[in-house]
This record gives structure tokens, C-alpha cells and sequence, in this order.
């Protein structure tokens, strides 16, 4: 089966090819000649997956899936949540957002935060969502080179390393995206 997953992000690509059977075969956009930045303005994270998604079928015909994930604090009221990527300026800069957040936090003791993923699928003129969560705490300090984003200052409840200590294969199986597509996968079975 040939799908569309809706990311530009190669880290992503990577970690979902891990996961996906060798049944499912996954398109990337750069394959079906769409270069162009998918919009993302819905105030929710469902939602903006739901528009990615629907925008692939809508212009280039193929049915898909996209992801948006967002670490949602509870300190601060679910921040930075939908603003994650953007956190401290449209640079995206994943340092930048990993210090203005620690500033954020210095005085705070609750560090409990989680990240939330996510999956719309668009399949057969149908459209069904999928969601994974992986709860944990934000550190005080910045520790780990592996992944990406927020990695190494989140630290999962199952382990005593930063997501960014982990490996690819460890992160997989408790992170929340690695949960929202096995949700995916048990679904297209
Ligand atoms: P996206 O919707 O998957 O692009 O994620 C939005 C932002 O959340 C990213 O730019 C990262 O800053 C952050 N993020 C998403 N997934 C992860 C992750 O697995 N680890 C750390 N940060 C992440």
C-alpha cells in the first residue's frame, strides 16, 4: 500500500519508516512534487494535522497522513503547545526554544509537561485521527545530543535520560508519536 505521509521534516520521515511495516510504502512530498509550505493555521493541534492532511488530497489527489505535534506544559497552561516549532520566533530555532522555556521555568517546581501527537489520516474519502502521548518532565538543564526539538530537555516518566540520551529504537517505543502510529498502523491492518 502507498502512502503519502504529509512532513518535509526528515528526522520524522526517519523515525516512522522505523516503525511502518514493509507493506506500507510511504511517499514523501518531495515524490509527489510538492514543495510548497503546507499551511498550519488552526489554533489546535488536531486541527492542523486535519489540514494538512486534507490539503494533500485536496491539490495533488493522494491519500495521506500528516502529524502535529506539540509539548504542552502545565505550569504554563499547555504552553507552548500549538506554538511549539515557533516558540521563540518563526526561525524555529530549537535552541532558542529550549532556553526561553527554561527561563520560563526557573522558579517553577511542577515541571510535568507532554508531548501530544496528532495523526490525521486521510484514507477513502474518510478522515480518522490518532493520538499519542508521552508524559514526563522538563529538566533544568539541557542534556543529550540524539533527536531533535525539545529533546534534551524532556525527560520521559519510564526512563531517567533526557529524550535526547535515548536511542532512536528506546525513544520509539515510548514517545508520542511512536504511539500515535501504532494507533495508525493497528488501524490500516
Ligand atoms: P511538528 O508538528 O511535528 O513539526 O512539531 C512541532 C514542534 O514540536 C517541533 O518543531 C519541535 O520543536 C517539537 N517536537 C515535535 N516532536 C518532537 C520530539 O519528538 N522531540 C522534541 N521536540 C519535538
Amino acid at each position: 500500500m502507498k502512502l503519502v505521509f504529509a512532513t518535509s521534516n526528515l528526522n520524522k520521515l526517519k523515525e516512522i519508516q522505523a516503525l511502518v511495516p514493509d507493506h506500507i510504502q510511504l511517499i514523501s512530498l518531495a515524490d509527489i512534487g510538492c514543495t510548497e509550505e503546507i499551511p498550519e493555521n488552526s489554533p489546535t493541534i488536531e486541527g492542523n494535522a486535519i489540514e494538512k492532511a486534507n490539503y494533500v488530497k485536496k491539490h495533488y489527489g493522494y491519500d495521506c497522513f500528516a502529524d502535529d505535534t506539540g509539548l504542552e506544559v502545565e505550569a504554563l497552561n499547555g504552553e507552548p503547545g500549538v506554538y511549539s516549532a515557533r516558540y521563540a520566533g518563526k526561525e524555529k530555532d530549537a535552541n532558542a526554544n529550549m532556553d526561553k522555556l527554561l527561563n520560563k521555568l526557573e522558579n517553577i517546581n511542577n515541571r510535568s509537561a507532554q508531548f501530544k501527537t496528532v495523526i490525521a489520516l486521510v484514507l477513502n474519502g474518510k478522515v480518522e485521527t490518532f493520538t499519542g502521548i508521552c508524559s514526563g518532565i522538563i529538566t533544568h538543564e539541557k542534556k543529550g545530543e540524539k533527536g531533535f526539538g525539545y529533546d534534551p530537555i524532556f525527560r520521559p516518566k519510564e526512563h531517567k535520560e533526557t529524550f535526547a540520551q535515548l536511542s532512536l529504537i528506546e525513544k520509539n517505543k515510548i514517545s508520542h508519536r511512536g504511539r500515535a502510529i501504532q494507533q495508525l498502523i493497528s488501524y490500516l491492518k
